[in-house]
């Protein structure tokens, strides 16, 4: 196994069976290993930064019905919200004045958010503050609605491809979404220049060694730029309520792996990992993350995006 984790460092690739027998056979051991390699690495190329993402939670509606999410559209316990115009620039103004460089526009599919309304909050950021680096995080879109949106100045997408095995995308979804609309978007994504970030969900029921490794296998061929990733924490009122958490330790395996497959790109210690456990965001970093992103929503919402239970809103 050892033997396996170094080529890794050395070489920062692995073929599919190897991922298999990673996933498989990984232990405290070599997972302290990984971790130690994968914390170097970043410390080679980024110092000790930590990047900040000023996080705005823009709308809690959704209307796809995604089984593991608890803002899908069925979940009639999730409680919904949109912000304002006015309430999105004052998280902006939050970020700014933190000296956070980018801020995140995420959110449920809200089609009250139309295409041209995104387009307008777009430039109206980058018009009061043009350096700040505008990602969105608003789901699948046809290539038109990216196109209208980078135009407007949004440099970065953020779009989970969630799994990269088909039957368990399947298994994860409702029938009217697919994996190939979704890796579509993606693709268009990135060739309208955004940098784009994907990711998955660690310990999700149906996940399997073969799925992690599809999705390692998936990150190595994408190539993005940034990769979100954290363990699955069931919601109450979704068909997964009464399944178990994704681990912890899993999920700090994967960030380490993640980050000697990719030495370059931004991972963030995501809010699931800190929900888990308090020091969730110390770990991640320790493993090799090098991306926090504290909520800059309303005081008036905090609470209120409850795509899982119990969410860290610090
Ligand atoms: N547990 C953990 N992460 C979740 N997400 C959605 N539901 C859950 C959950 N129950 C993640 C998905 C999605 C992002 C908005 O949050 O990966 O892309």
């Amino acid at each position: 196994m050892i033997k396996l984790c170094e080529k890794l460092c050395r070489e920062h690739s692995l073929t599919h069976e190897e991922c298999v027998r990673l996933v498989r056979g990984h232990n405290p051991e070599t997972d302290y290993f990984l971790a130690q390699q994968a914390l170097k690495l970043r410390q080679l190329i980024f110092g000790d930064t930590v990047f900040y993402r000023g996080l705005i939670e823009i709308s809690s509606f959704c209307k796809n019905d995604c089984k593991y999410c608890g803002l899908r559209r069925s979940n009639k316990l999730a409680p919904r919200y949109r912000l304002s115009e006015e309430e999105i620039f004052s998280g902006v103004e939050k970020a700014y004045s933190l000296n956070y460089g980018t801020v995140v526009l995420q959110g449920g599919e809200d089609a009250f958010f139309s295409p041209e309304y995104v387009e307008r909050i777009v430039k109206e950021i980058k018009r009061r503050h043009p350096e700040i680096v505008v990602t969105l995080s608003l789901g699948e879109h046809s290539r038109d609605v990216y196109k209208l949106w980078r135009e407007a100045g949004a440099q970065r997408y953020l779009l989970r491809h969630e799994t990269a095995n088909k039957e368990h995308y399947d298994f994860l979804h409702p029938k009217e979404m697919s994996q190939e609309n979704r890796l579509r978007a993606l693709n268009d994504i990135r060739e309208l220049g955004y940098m784009t970030g994907c990711g998955f969900l660690v310990g999700a029921p149906g996940e399997s060694v073969e799925t992690i490794a599809d999705n390692l296998m998936f990150l190595q061929s994408f190539k993005p730029d940034m990769v979100g990733i954290g363990p699955f924490i069931p919601a109450t009122g979704t068909p997964f309520e009464n399944e178990s958490s994704g681990s912890i330790k899993e999920t700090l395996f994967l960030l380490s792996v993640i980050r000697l497959l990719l030495p370059n790109v931004y991972l963030p210690a995501t809010t699931a990992l800190a929900t888990l456990s308090s020091d969730g965001y110390e770990q991640g970093l320790r493993a090799g993350a090098n991306v926090i992103m504290p909520n800059c929503s309303p005081e008036r919402v905090l609470g209120k995006y409850t795509i899982y239970d119990g969410k860290n809103i610090s």
